[in-house]
């Protein structure tokens, strides 16, 4: 039996994937989590013990993250991870305003809500340089594709918004980007739902094969080079856990790669391959 933790994390969208993966893996380094979701009851699986609090947590209401933060107070919460997210995908030019609004909503006004509402009690409960805020980005905060680009707008705004909170609270706070490129999770078949009508709507249009290829993509990048989600978790939690973590944290030899590769090409070319993986040059 563990004994009950002197440090906790909050993480948001626990309910599977790398948010569901990190919560073992942070109890594992021996922290106490919040794990916190939008339906507590998709948090029935996770083991109990006295390392995990379990509460709803819907970042897109001020009354659910205000609850949440007022359920916390007892527990000596000295971090954070933003993790819940989803990946809005279409053209830009049959992609609705609210769609974009949503994406944004979530990725970055939800993340910004949580985080400050939870920072005055990581400022209270964390000793200098004890508290870890964590975003959750993705190497598409880094590079930009077609088909993707209100996921990537959100996913760049994560990363500005983290590397001026990192600023603004060093060094009592250490802020951390995680990158990922592809991991197995729920992602890609979330995405498929947030596209609604979208397939109807680019029928007879010369995005209907694109986005028949944009699928196979999806399906070819779980099968061959995706992260294992428990693996991915283990790194994040052990680069948390250092007294000097990292600024950011890349996830996954695509990312590397690419975003080498990215820095060392020209633009032109760049988009080139992009388009012409996408089948934008036919
Ligand atoms: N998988 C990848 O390839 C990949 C790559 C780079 C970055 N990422 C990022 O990794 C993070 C986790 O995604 P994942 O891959 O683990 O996908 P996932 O399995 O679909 O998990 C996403 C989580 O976010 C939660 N969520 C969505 N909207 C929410 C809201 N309004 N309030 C609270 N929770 C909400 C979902 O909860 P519900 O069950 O309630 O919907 C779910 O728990 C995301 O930020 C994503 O952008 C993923």
């Amino acid at each position: 039996m563990k004994n009950t933790p002197t440090k906790w994390i909050v993480i948001t969208g626990c309910s599977t994937g790398l948010g569901l993966s990190l919560v073992k893996a942070m109890r594992e380094v021996g922290w106490g989590v919040v794990a916190t979701a939008r339906k507590k009851e998709s948090l029935d699986n996770l083991p109990e013990g006295e390392d995990l609090f379990k509460i709803d947590l819907d970042v897109l209401s001020d009354d659910s993250v205000h609850l949440a933060v007022k359920q916390c107070q007892h527990l000596r919460i000295v971090g954070l991870i933003n993790n819940a997210g989803y990946g809005q995908v279409g053209p830009l030019e049959y992609l609705t305003t609210q769609e974009l609004k949503n994406q944004m909503e979530t990725n970055v006004i939800g993340l910004h809500r949580v985080t400050n509402y939870f920072l005055p009690l990581i400022q209270r409960n964390a000793r200098p340089g004890e508290g870890r805020i964590v975003h959750i980005a993705s190497m598409l905060g880094r590079i930009t594709i077609p088909l993707a680009g209100a996921y990537t707008a959100s996913k760049y705004a994560v990363v500005s918004l983290g590397e001026a909170l990192r600023m603004e609270l060093a060094p009592n706070i250490k802020v951390i980007l995680v990158e990922p490129g592809a991991i197995r999770t729920e992602f890609r078949s979330t995405a498929t739902k947030s596209w609604g009508d979208l397939p109807q709507r680019v029928i007879g249009t010369r995005f209907e094969p694109i986005l028949e290829r944009l699928l196979s993509y999806g399906k070819a990048a779980d099968k061959h080079w995706s992260q294992d989600p428990g693996q991915s978790a283990t790194k994040i939690a052990r680069a948390i856990n250092l007294l000097s973590p990292p600024r950011r944290i890349l996830i996954g030899p695509d990312a590397h790669i690419i975003l080498l590769f990215s820095k060392l090409i020209p633009t032109s070319l760049f988009e080139f391959l992009a388009r012409r993986i996408y089948g934008l040059t036919r």
